[in-house]
């Protein structure tokens, strides 16, 4: 147990093991962490918990620094089984122990362990006095679940975050200021990127609301990663540019192949974009790592999907990239399309379709090679790359 500020204490456990989180979704590159925090004052609250398959080592910690038995009230800021997983095991103990959520909390709780437990639902602007610390719930719904909330914690001033402002981290300090700021920053450009993409236009308004409450925060303590206790107001200025339709003028090229024809249109278009001055990265799909891409597209301006044409239509891994772009909803993209083919040819405009149902602003027609391209239209990708160039720089 590590004292955060005040009456707050640091409760959490490191997964150091952790390679993929949401399934096999997301990779979790620099593993991550699940934290819990306990608030010591008149009374004693435990404000989230851990995933179950860390529950033995989670309640050893709780017994051996605060004996379960102790503990006055749960808040369950929301209900996913990273943080409500081992909620089971703590109330098979103590089966009336009171637990402070949001009504969707209690549903999501219901559903997932199937018992009617001591539910106390609470709202934005509901506070409960502990003794010199007040709590302070504030909704964050949909971001990035129906029940998601997050707590101040007001005296310390220390806010809850909970799955905001996280990142998937496992550091040798619980502490930002002494963490490796580009793992922080990148793995919360990450979290943000794959996971709160979707939820932007929620998210602008919510940071809206939460900056006309005017709380005193002094510290942010996320659910996972490191928490922000020198000038924690940076990661929340950043969330302001990331939920803002956020690029940063690059491009990223996505590409599978069978015979390599699809690979060299990748590549040229790749130079042609570079030739302009726009920073440019090449991805395979098949090989590369999905999230990682995802996330480079959350960061590029314009995107460029190509694919050969297998069956009638796109090769599987451009099929789940497409998946990945009408999910992500991004805003303020421009795309285009591109694939060599043999006979049929229906990938680049199936491509040019789905990017396009996704959101984005169409550039030229998809750019087709039959079987492998020749030098002339090796050039045409080059130049269809420097248009693609132009397009992002006159945008
Ligand atoms: Fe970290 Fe939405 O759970």
């Amino acid at each position: 147990m590590i004292q955060v500020k005040d009456q707050v204490y640091y409760l959490g456990l490191r997964d150091w093991e952790l390679k993929e989180f949401h399934g096999h979704e997301l990779s979790t590159h620099h593993a991550s962490s699940y934290n819990s925090y306990l608030i010591k004052d008149e009374k004693t609250v435990l404000v989230d918990t851990v995933w179950d398959h860390q529950a033995d080592a989670f309640l050893e910690i709780l017994d051996r620094e605060v004996n379960l038995e102790k503990i006055d009230f749960i808040v369950v800021n929301h209900a996913e089984p990273d943080h409500g997983g081992t909620l089971g095991r703590i109330l098979e103990r103590r089966p009336d122990l009171p637990i402070y959520c949001s009504t969707k909390g209690a549903e999501i709780i219901r559903r997932h362990f199937h018992k009617d437990w001591n539910f106390r639902t609470v709202k934005t602007g509901d506070t409960i006095s502990i003794g010199q610390c007040e709590l302070q719930f504030v909704d964050m719904t949909m971001i990035h679940w129906p029940d998601s909330m997050m707590t101040f914690v007001k005296g310390p001033n220390v806010l809850l975050s909970n799955d905001a402002f996280g990142q998937h981290y496992a550091a040798a300090s619980i502490f930002e200021d002494e963490a490796d700021p580009c793992t922080v920053w990148q793995e919360a450009e990450k979290y943000y990127g794959y996971i709160l993409t979707p939820f932007a236009p929620l998210i602008r308004k919510k940071l809206a609301e939460v900056v006309a409450m005017k709380l005193p925060i002094e510290v942010i303590a996320p659910s996972h990663g490191v928490i922000w206790r020198k000038d924690p107001l940076r990661i929340v200025e950043k969330y302001a540019q990331w939920a803002n339709d956020y690029h940063e003028g690059s491009a990223v090229v996505v590409y599978d192949t069978m015979y390599n024809a699809t690979r060299k249109m990748a590549e040229a278009i790749a130079r042609g974009i570079e030739s302009k001055g726009v920073k440019c990265k090449v991805f395979n799909s098949a090989v590369a790592d999905n999230s990682d891409v995802v996330t480079e597209m959350f960061k590029a301006r314009g995107i460029v999907v190509g694919s050969c044409t297998v069956n009638n239509g796109c090769m599987r891994s451009i099929a789940d990239m497409l998946e990945e772009i009408h999910g992500h909803k991004f805003k303020n993209k421009i795309g285009a399309a591109f694939g060599s083919y043999g006979w049929s040819g229906e990938a680049p405009k199936k491509i040019y379709k789905a990017l396009e149902e996704a959101g984005l602003k169409m550039f030229s027609d998809p750019q087709s090679v039959k079987y492998q391209p020749e030098t002339h239209e090796i050039e045409a990708c080059v130049q269809f790359g420097q248009d693609f160039a132009d397009a992002i720089k006159q945008s």
